[in-house]
């Protein structure tokens, strides 16, 4: 496991940012005023309201509430997770990501190395491996078997070399010959899933008779093998189990290869079996993955929604082949974004990609991928088939078949047009039922917009300005006084100037990242959200303007609050002499 990405680091990235210029490159923007607008890119809309400002290096949506720096566009807008955004912003700067230690024992650092050695250990044996599975295809006793069943199948040389195919001979212990040198390969081998252990005996190999497709990783690295037998043997594929290095439902066969052929993908192609992905490339559709399983799950749609905008799931068109596509969309629902597509294939009777392919030619393949059918459609069809939509009652329970789904999918474009479909088609019956339909899909959005609590306090009011201009934290020598002040988010203001006086340089979208994920982020979020129209060369009396409020504010209240002590009797020598103070001080 790599170490933590140091703070200072990311202060670097955001310091070496321009957010207008990251924000341009995806979404065009225009200048408006001193800031850059452009419709949000975060949900549907007609007019701006999408802003980035330079100064604050910080993005601002009035209509869904999306914010945030550089760090939260890229992980927001590419779908990535804290670190992949690092990464990916230190990539266009071309720097390398530095990684820090861990606070972790002896003990544990020794582990975490030995597992990070065992895995590069264990990549490499897969490797050597696939490499002595491809020797096969050259070496083996049954190599013209083998090369006659792939020619058969309509595969080159070439495309056999691109997908790394080899073989393995019938034998018990080809690859326990081969690779099984010592006790700890042996161990190696069985946790790799390429030898089973038996009861007593010496382990074999788990793959014997087949030809061998390499499972590759999304960076190349050979992960696991699917192995074909060559005639009718059971079971057809046999494949690599769950290991430490391979977790099926996060692969993607194909999908390296994919990337590698193409330097920009647009769309990919799921499929379900190894030779389809090979075929479809063996004829010029070089943009297949399949899903090594039956379902897609949400890990692999999010890596491919991560890879491209369009995917086209190609199923067998029986009942098994339209379960699989349902579960896929079901699972691609709240992924689907404007400018995103999810489409399905549906295959005649007894084809697969790889025959229809073969006997079709590229072309009608292709013709086919073109004229998928759109989500909105599958989800129509499917619905509408389970409803009696010439009754009420038909119709009224349509509106609660759809609720479900429309629930996950974003705000869109492809959610306001099913709503509108679902209100032409299905009319006045279900308007009312519509309408409530829609309120409750569009809850969740309303939830996350900004309430406009506009309440100017001087605590909001001086920390806006100070994270504006972190600059003004040193027109507070010391924060003593504001300590003994008990007013909800004095402490946030104390903390804040402590921060910018440490680290002077620090700008807005730097401060903020202090503070991602936490509660504190939230608010300081929430206020730079907030207009409060000071000019900035009025800020800095504005912000000291607003400390002495806070203390005037305090005193008056503790005042108050001694002054009825004093009547009631209650008061302590030592509050009686503070109050002296304080009415000294405010005459
Ligand atoms: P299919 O049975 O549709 O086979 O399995 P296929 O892909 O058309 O294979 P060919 O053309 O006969 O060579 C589709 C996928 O299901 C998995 C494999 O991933 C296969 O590619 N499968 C199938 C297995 O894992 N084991 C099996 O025994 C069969
Ligand atoms: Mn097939």
């Amino acid at each position: 496991m790599a170490g933590l990405i140091p703070k200072q680091f990311i202060d670097d990235i955001l310091a070496r940012t321009d957010i207008v210029e990251l924000v341009d490159n995806h979404v065009p923007l225009k200048k408006a005023g001193k800031n850059y607008q452009a419709c949000c890119p975060f949900h549907t809309e007609k007019s701006p309201s999408f802003t980035v400002s330079s100064d604050k290096q910080f993005y601002h949506c009035f209509g869904c509430g999306a914010h945030g720096n550089a760090i939260s566009f890229v992980m927001e807008y590419e779908r990535l997770d804290f670190v992949d955004a690092i990464e990916e912003l230190a990539g266009f700067l071309n720097i390398e990501v530095p990684r820090e230690e861990d606070n972790l024992s002896p003990q544990q650092k020794q582990q975490q190395f030995q597992a990070q050695q065992q895995k590069q250990d264990d990549y490499q044996l897969l490797e050597k491996i696939s490499h002595f599975y491809q020797q096969q295809l050259k070496v083996s006793p049954d190599k013209e078997t083998v090369i006659n069943y792939l020619k058969n199948r309509g595969l080159t040389g070439e495309i056999v070399k691109t997908f790394g195919i080899g073989y393995i001979g019938d034998n018990w212990d080809g690859i326990m010959k081969a690779f099984a040198t010592n006790n700890n390969t042996t161990a190696q081998l069985v946790d790799l899933g390429m030898a089973i252990q038996g009861d007593k005996n010496r382990p074999y190999d788990r793959f014997r008779g087949r030809v061998m497709f390499p499972i590759r990783d999304k960076r190349g690295r050979v992960i696991g093998f699917g192995g074909r037998v060559l005639n009718d043997g059971t079971p057809k594929y046999l494949n690599s189990p769950e290991t430490r290095i391979y977790h099926k439902g996060q692969e993607l066969y194909g999908l390296f290869e994919a990337k590698q052929a193409n330097k920009n993908l647009t769309r990919l192609v799921v499929v379900e079996g190894y030779m389809d992905v090979v075929a479809l490339a063996q004829h010029g559709v070089n943009y297949a993955v399949a899903s090594l399983g039956t379902a897609t799950t949400p890990e692999q749609l999010q890596t491919l929604f991560r890879t491209v905008k369009e995917v086209i799931c190609c199923y067998d068109g029986d009942r098994a082949g339209r379960e699989a596509a349902w579960r896929a969309m079901d699972n691609a629902l709240p992924l689907i974004r404007d400018g995103y597509a999810l489409k399905f294939v549906f295959l005649p009777d007894g084809e697969d990609p790889d025959s229809l392919i073969r006997e079709k030619g590229p072309q009608a393949f292709e013709t086919m991928l073109d004229n998928a059918k759109p989500l909105s459609k599958f989800l129509f069809e499917h619905l509408l088939n389970e409803v009696d939509i010439n009754s009420l009652e038909g119709k009224a329970s349509l509106v609660d078949k759809f609720q479900p789904y429309l629930k996950k999918l974003p705000e869109s474009t492809l959610k306001d047009a099913i709503l509108a479909e679902l209100a032409s088609n299905f009319g006045m019956a279900s308007e009312q039922q519509l309408a409530k339909l829609s309120k409750s899909t569009h809850k969740a959005a309303e939830h996350k917009k900004i309430k406009p609590d506009n309440k100017v306090t001087p605590v909001r009011m001086a920390i806006a300005l100070l994270l504006e201009q972190p600059e003004l934290a040193k027109e507070v020598p010391s924060t003593n006084g504001l300590a003994q002040i008990d007013t909800r988010g004095v402490p946030l203001l104390i903390e804040l100037i402590h921060l910018c006086q440490a680290q002077p340089q620090l700008n807005t979208a730097q401060i903020l990242e202090h503070y991602r994920q936490s509660e504190q982020g939230k608010q300081l979020a929430k206020l730079l959200c907030w207009q409060h129209f000071v000019e900035k060369d009025n800020a800095k009396d504005v912000f000291l303007d607003s400390i002495d409020k806070l203390f005037a504010n305090f005193i008056k209240k503790r005042t108050e609050l001694l002054l009825q002590k004093g009547r009631s009797g209650q008061i302590t020598p030592q509050e009686k002499q503070e109050l002296q103070t304080l009415l000294n001080s405010t005459s």
